[in-house]
Formats: C-alpha cells, sequence, structure tokens
C-alpha cells in the first residue's frame, strides 16, 4: 500500500471521519449491517487517530443502520427514477454512489464543503455519470449549474442538524423550486436533541456545533410549500435495525419505548 493520506479537519468536517470509521468496522463484522467495503478500504489509506471518532464496534450501528435505511429508501426512488439527478448532500466519504451503482441514467452530484470534496477525489476513482461538487449545500450558486430537466433525488445523511434552521428551509425550497419533481430524503435530529448535543461524543469530539431540529414532519410540509410526506420513521423502526446485536437492540427497545427518545433522530422522506 502506498503512503497514507494525512488528514487533518475540525468541526462538522471531522464528523464524517466517525461515519466512516463505523461503516469500516461493520464491514468487517461477520454479520455486517452495511458490509461497506469501500469504507474498509479508505479508512486503510488515510493516516488518522480513529480511536478520537468515539466509535467502536458496539455503537457503530448508530451509523450503520441509517446508512442502510437510506441506501433502501435511495434504490426504491432511483427504481421508479432510473432518470434522476442525485443530490447526495453533506457526503462526506460515502460511498452510496459506489454501493448502489446506478445506471447509466442517473446522474449523481456528491456535495460537501472544499476539504471534504478534496479528499473524496483523491480517495475514490472517478466514474461515469459522476460528480463532486466542492460547495457549502447553503450557497445557492452550486444548485444554479445542476441539469433540472428531470426528477431530483435529495439525500441528506447526517447533515441537516449542522445547518442553521432557516438555511436548511431555504435549501429544501430551492431545490423543490427548481426541479419539475422527486423526493426529498433526509434525518433530523428533535429540538430535544439538538439540546442534548453535549451527550454526542461524535458531535463533541469533533467540536462541532448542532443547530436545526425537526420535531414532526409538519416542522417540513408547512415550511417547504409543494411537499407531501411519504414517510416519517423513528431510527428504532428501520428494517434495517434486524441485523443488530442483541445488546444494542435491548439499550434501543428501552429508549423506543419513550416517545421523545424514540423520535429524537427521525428519517423523513417527502414527495414534490
Ligand atoms: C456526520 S457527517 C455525514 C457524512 C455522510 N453523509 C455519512 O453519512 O457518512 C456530516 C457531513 O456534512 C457535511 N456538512 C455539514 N455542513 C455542511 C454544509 N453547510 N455544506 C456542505 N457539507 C456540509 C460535513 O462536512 C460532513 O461531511
Amino acid at each position: 500500500m502506498g503512503e497514507k493520506l494525512h488528514v487533518d479537519l475540525s468541526g462538522a468536517p471531522q464528523t464524517m471521519l466517525a461515519t466512516l470509521y463505523a461503516k469500516a468496522l461493520d464491514a468487517d463484522l461477520p454479520k455486517p449491517i452495511l458490509g461497506d467495503r469501500f469504507a474498509r478500504d479508505i479508512v486503510d489509506r488515510i493516516d488518522y487517530d480513529w480511536s478520537k471518532t468515539s466509535i467502536t464496534t458496539t455503537n457503530s450501528p448508530s451509523v450503520t443502520t441509517r446508512t442502510a435505511h437510506f441506501d433502501l429508501w435511495a434504490r426504491q426512488c432511483l427504481a421508479v427514477h432510473p432518470e434522476a439527478v442525485v443530490l447526495h448532500l453533506g457526503c462526506g466519504l460515502d460511498a452510496r454512489a459506489f454501493r448502489l451503482d446506478p445506471g447509466p441514467g442517473v446522474e449523481w452530484y456528491d456535495v460537501d464543503y472544499p476539504d471534504v470534496a478534496e479528499l473524496r477525489r483523491a480517495l475514490y476513482p472517478a466514474r461515469d455519470h459522476y460528480h463532486v461538487v466542492p460547495a457549502s449545500v447553503t450557497d445557492p450558486d452550486w444548485l444554479a449549474a445542476i441539469p433540472t430537466d428531470r426528477p431530483a433525488l435529495m439525500i441528506a445523511e447526517g447533515l441537516t442538524m449542522y445547518l442553521e434552521p432557516s438555511d436548511g428551509i431555504a435549501l429544501l425550497r430551492r431545490i423543490v423550486d427548481r426541479f419539475p419533481s422527486g423526493e426529498l430524503q433526509f434525518d433530523a435530529f428533535s429540538r430535544l436533541g439538538i439540546r442534548a448535543q453535549w451527550m454526542n461524543a461524535v458531535v463533541r469530539r469533533a467540536g462541532a456545533t448542532l443547530r436545526w431540529g425537526v420535531d414532526k414532519p409538519d416542522d417540513i410540509v408547512d415550511a417547504v410549500p409543494g411537499v407531501r410526506l411519504l414517510a416519517w420513521v423513528s431510527p428504532f423502526d428501520s428494517p434495517s435495525f434486524d441485523g443488530v446485536a442483541w445488546y444494542y437492540r435491548a439499550v434501543s427497545n428501552a429508549m423506543r419505548a419513550v416517545p421523545s427518545l424514540r423520535y429524537m433522530a427521525q428519517y423523513h422522506r417527502y414527495a414534490f
């Protein structure tokens, strides 16, 4: 193996090292939840003290079940719209375009801050119909360069909570306004989840700040004209949870019994 790539990030961009590492640990398990060999390979090529992420095999399902869930929803959407434009926002070093390997009709855009985009370009091969966009998702300019002649699938996993609420709503409105139709798929933390961010070791260690809390689908439907709710799911109720180990399930079941904890994190899916 060649020389490893040194990585020095802080704040929100650093958190994607934790999600990447969770996927790499999962890939080594005898019964992985996600089984992402790309994450495994990329972790091996980065020079980083991974213990700083606070991710272990025990807590990795908090990431991998989420990623598996959004893979499922994305696959469902692309099966119906094989000619979609995919806006994969706050992509970090996630390999979704490679895991899903969509057909040639799909034009895929991975969007993240320039530092992260540069890392992606160094670590992933090029592929047809695939683009890396170095930008803040809240900057309206990058979206102006994306073709709008077909349905859009916006996937934002682990992103919304880092945005200012007004920026997040403006982003969703911009996408809905620009494209003829499509889906918005994203996870969110409740306002309680935002208040409890000091308990989130990944966020704390990265020195990141969580800002946007969403309590229920009406928070989105009322603020973004033209969207229709397709699904609103607690992570504990996701089919991706079926594969977690018994000890993880035991703790999760206790949290699931308390509504405010059951929906502290949520998966949202809308059509427009
Ligand atoms: C928790 S990581 C999730 C990464 C990836 N989606 C995953 O699930 O592995 C959050 C990502 O959002 C990105 N991010 C946060 N705010 C952003 C913004 N305003 N514009 C672009 N990317 C942003 C960070 O750089 C980071 O890569």
